[in-house]
Formats: structure tokens, C-alpha cells, sequence
């Protein structure tokens, strides 16, 4: 499907690059975890406190499905979790041209320091869980993406464009 799909872990940019890439591509612009909040009526954070995170993950799924049959043209960011179970992965395919942006640990701390926003890096040992989690997902975002783009230094502007080079290429065709 003719659709741009931002995935990444927590922090590295999903949401402000998507809402850029909205404006640069005229396309509208949907976000994983905003859309999951509204559909709760409370954040993230409480919704892991009341269901807890497999309930979280089902309804990650759910979105996902729902999404495949919206209209083309979207661009779309994902929460830090959504390519982990292999039937999202196949789903984000299946939704459009999937984009990793990868971020190095040093960036993602640095980042995330002192957000209370997500529930997986509450309470001690921030730094710890941040490395843990990015060290077994970095290879799944990887596996699940069609593109890799390297933030570390690189401003919006750059990567949007690393993004619109891709998406021509695509529309131009193979041999292009
Ligand atoms: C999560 C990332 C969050 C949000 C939830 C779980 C994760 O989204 O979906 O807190 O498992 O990495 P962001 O990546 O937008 O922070």
C-alpha cells in the first residue's frame, strides 16, 4: 500500500518526523500511541497500570488491522513495540514501506532522560532498561523495516529527505 510507516524504539523521533513528513508529502498523518489514547480515554501509562501490557500489545494489533483497510496515502508512526510480535511486523508490510529510524543507545539515553511518559522505563535503572530492551529489538526493528535511516546527528530536515529519496526511487520503478 502507497503508505510511509515510521518504526523505532522509544525517542528517536517517530512522531516528529512523521508529522514533517506529513506536511512535506500532503499526506495525513496518524500516530500509533495517539490514536490508542484517544480510543482509552487515558494515556498510555494508565492504560499499562489498569489492563497491563498484553492487553496493550492485542490492541496494538487491532489498530493495525483497522488501518490496512483505511485509505492510502498516510503516513503513520508506531509505538516502540508495535514490530515486536511477528504478526505486526507482517501487518506494518502489508500497510506500506516500512522505515527503521535507528538511533545509538548513547542518542536514545540521552533522549529519554527524564520522561515519564513510558511505562517500560519507570522507576530505577532508566539507563539499564533502555540498553536491555534496545540490545533485543534493534535486530526485530531491523528485520521488520524496508529502510534503515541513521538519525545520530542528522537533522529533520536530512532525514525527511533520505525519506522522499527513497519514496521517489520506489514511484520511478525498478532500473529507475
Ligand atoms: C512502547 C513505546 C511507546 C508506547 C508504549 C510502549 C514500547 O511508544 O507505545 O509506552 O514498548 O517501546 P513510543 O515509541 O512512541 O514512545
Amino acid at each position: 500500500m502507497k503508505n510511509i510507516i515510521l518504526i523505532g524504539f522509544m525517542g528517536c523521533g517517530k512522531t516528529s518526523v512523521g508529522g514533517k513528513l506529513s506536511r512535506a508529502f500532503g499526506w495525513r498523518f496518524l500516530d500509533t500511541d495517539q490514536l490508542l489514547e484517544e480510543e482509552f480515554g487515558c494515556t498510555i501509562s494508565e492504560f499499562f497500570d489498569r489492563e497491563g501490557e498484553e492487553e496493550f500489545r492485542c490492541r496494538e494489533t487491532q489498530l493495525l488491522k483497522r488501518l490496512c483497510s483505511e485509505p492510502e496515502e498516510m503516513i503513520v508512526s508506531t509505538g516502540g513495540g508495535m514490530p515486536l510480535r511477528t504478526e505486526n511486523a507482517a501487518l506494518l508490510k502489508q500497510l506500506g514501506t516500512v522505515f527503521y529510524l535507528k538511533a545509538s543507545e548513547e542518542a536514545t539515553i540521552a533522549r529519554l532522560a527524564g520522561d515519564t511518559t513510558r511505562p517500560l522505563l519507570a522507576g530505577d535503572g532508566r539507563e539499564e532498561k533502555i540498553r536491555r530492551l534496545l540490545g533485543e529489538r534493534a535486530p526485530k526493528y531491523a528485520a521488520a523495516s524496508d529502510y534503515i535511516i541513521e538519525t545520530d546527528g542528522k537533522s529533520f530536515y536530512e532525514i525527511i529527505h533520505e525519506v522522499e529519496k527513497v519514496m521517489r526511487r520506489k514511484k520511478a520503478g525498478p532500473g529507475a
